[in-house]
């Protein structure tokens, strides 16, 4: 499809007053607005529609956005805004964009260059893979990500946007390290066996003066070590030791992950790289330390500390961060860990899980909810408290969970104070909400029945789905259009 190139869109007229005033105020309104990115992730049985999470965006000043491939709804609802996008390509297409630059054009004219028209999707970056490096794709991507990258970048040279658009790729803060021997900073280098290929992808970025980006997680640190010592995990904590690397002090774990990455850039031979952080958060359930009050407590201290300037020791100035993520999504895999379908600001409904000022200041500023979010029925499925043969509870409970996300059951999450009747009435709702709510999804063989009486007890939320917004809109629409088209035949 054929659409304008982007022109500059601010013609400020010489002797214009009230141009000149509206070009301060914007001036202004753009360096009040936070610069903080969020991570857009949708995987999830019942998505938001994407033009009302666009307008809660706006509403919350969220500046930046990050996306895990070219969503053509969410960049239609992007369009004509001012939020800047780095879109992702996942890594299914590495290899066929590796192999073959006419797949690689094609990407980038349908997916990037098509968009960039005044009016159109601010598209700044392309995220070439996710996390193609991690150790547990067992070398998959190794050999497929930087011919891919080079590919993109050069499609997008060639289409005319490369100036603008920078190919970039996601790296796992699992391609370097600290050796345990010297286990501080200025000892950090890359991983042994993606040392090469990932000085030879820098070297390529620094020539295109694109950006390194990385993803840093301190709740991971604290996740996978029972001896992690809390408190370094966040960035206002007293009660841990502070690592000290020769003159330098680290008061948490993110800057010494962040300043292992800038110390082996650095050994590498480009120590003014940039570099940007593509995804930081922390979950609120699914774990005994993801809860709302340590998301709050760290997503807060992250955006006031990479908003402040101050930098790590090894880098001062600003950080470059995208949080992750923006909504909660339940059906993401739970291989990594229950909490992987929690990492949210937002719930699932599009509600604040809690005050996030995003502007770094403190101010306890509140988020902005998704207005007009539609509902189902306040109808429940729960346990039938009739129920007399039990014996198919397990069975029943299991196979409820495994189609459904019964992640807050967990020890430590939220709804793990349950009794055996309220597990089950769990499970069995989660597996009617997920069906939208469907009669026959509340059978379970009699032991469930639908209810209209909340069974939420304190943080434990049983959960009414929304409704598929658009999705629905468009299939009752192909049913009337089906019928009418009978009936014009009959
Ligand atoms: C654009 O991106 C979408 C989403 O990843 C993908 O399905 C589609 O194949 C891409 N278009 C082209 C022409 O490669
Ligand atoms: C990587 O290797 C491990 C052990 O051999 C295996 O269990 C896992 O499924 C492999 N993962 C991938 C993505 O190939
Ligand atoms: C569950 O109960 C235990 C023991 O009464 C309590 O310590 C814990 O805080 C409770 N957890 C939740 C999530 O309510
Ligand atoms: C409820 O289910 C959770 C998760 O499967 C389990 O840890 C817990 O022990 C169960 N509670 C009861 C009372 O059976």
């Amino acid at each position: 499809m054929e659409r304008p190139r982007k022109v500059p869109q601010l013609i400020l007229g010489s002797n214009n007053l009230s141009l000149a005033v509206s070009f301060l105020v914007l001036l202004t309104m753009v360096c009040s607005c936070s610069s903080v990115g969020v991570n857009w992730g949708t995987i999830a049985s019942h998505k938001l529609p994407p033009g009302k999470v666009v307008k809660m965006m706006k509403e919350n000043g969220f500046t930046k956005v990050k996306l895990f491939e070219a969503d053509e709804w969410i960049l239609e609802a992007l369009m004509g805004t001012n939020i800047e996008v780095m879109v992702g390509i996942p890594n299914i297409m590495l290899q066929e964009i590796s192999e073959n630059p006419k797949v690689a054009a094609d990407w980038v004219e349908a997916n990037v260059t098509d968009y960039l028209y005044t009016g159109g999707v601010h598209i700044k970056y392309v995220a070439v893979g996710n996390e193609p490096f991690l150790e547990a794709y067992n070398g998959s991507y190794t050999h497929t990500t930087f011919p891919a990258l080079k590919n993109i970048q050069q499609a997008l040279n060639d289409q005319g946007v490369g100036s603008k658009v920078k190919a970039t790729v996601p790296f796992n803060a699992d391609v370097y390290f600290s050796p345990d021997s010297n286990p501080v900073p200025s000892a950090g280098d890359f991983r042994p066996q993606v040392r090469d290929i990932t000085i030879e992808i820098i070297q390529y970025l620094h020539a295109n003066d694109a950006p390194f980006t990385v993803n840093i997680y301190p709740f991971l640190s604290l996740y996978s070590n029972d001896y992690f010592p809390l408190d370094f995990a966040f960035f206002d904590g007293t009660n841990y030791k502070p690592v000290r690397d020769g003159d330098r002090v680290y008061n948490n774990v993110f800057d010494a992950n962040f300043d292992t990455l800038v110390e082996a850039i650095n050994k590498a031979g480009f120590p003014d790289m940039k570099i940007i952080v593509g995804e930081v958060g922390w979950p609120t359930d699914g774990d005994r330390h993801a809860n709302v009050k340590n998301a709050k407590r760290f997503n807060q201290g992250m955006l006031q500390h990479a908003l402040s300037g101050n930098g790590t020791p090894a880098q001062k100035g600003k950080i470059e961060v995208y949080l992750f993520s923006l909504i909660d999504e339940d059906a993401k895999s739970i291989e990594p860990g229950n909490f992987e379908r929690h990492w949210g600001i937002y719930e699932y409904d599009g509600k604040p899980k809690y005050e996030l000022d995003l502007s770094g200041s403190k101010r306890n500023k509140g988020l902005v909810a998704v207005d007009g979010v539609e509902y189902m029925l306040k109808r429940w499925c729960v346990l039938n408290p009739d129920a007399e043969y039990l014996d198919d509870l397990p069975d029943s409970i299991d196979y409820a969970c495994s189609l459904s996300d019964c992640t807050a059951l967990g020890f430590g999450s939220s709804c793990n104070n349950l009794s055996a009747q309220g597990n089950a009435s769990y499970a069995f709702n989660m597996y009617y909400q997920v069906n939208g709510q469907n009669s026959r999804s509340c059978d379970f063989s009699g032991l469930a029945v639908v209810s209209d009486k909340d069974p939420s007890v304190g943080d434990c939320q049983f959960p009414v789905m929304i409704s598929r917004g658009g999705q629905m809109g468009f299939s009752l629409l192909r049913f009337f259009g089906v019928f009418v088209f009978l009936v014009i035949l009959l």
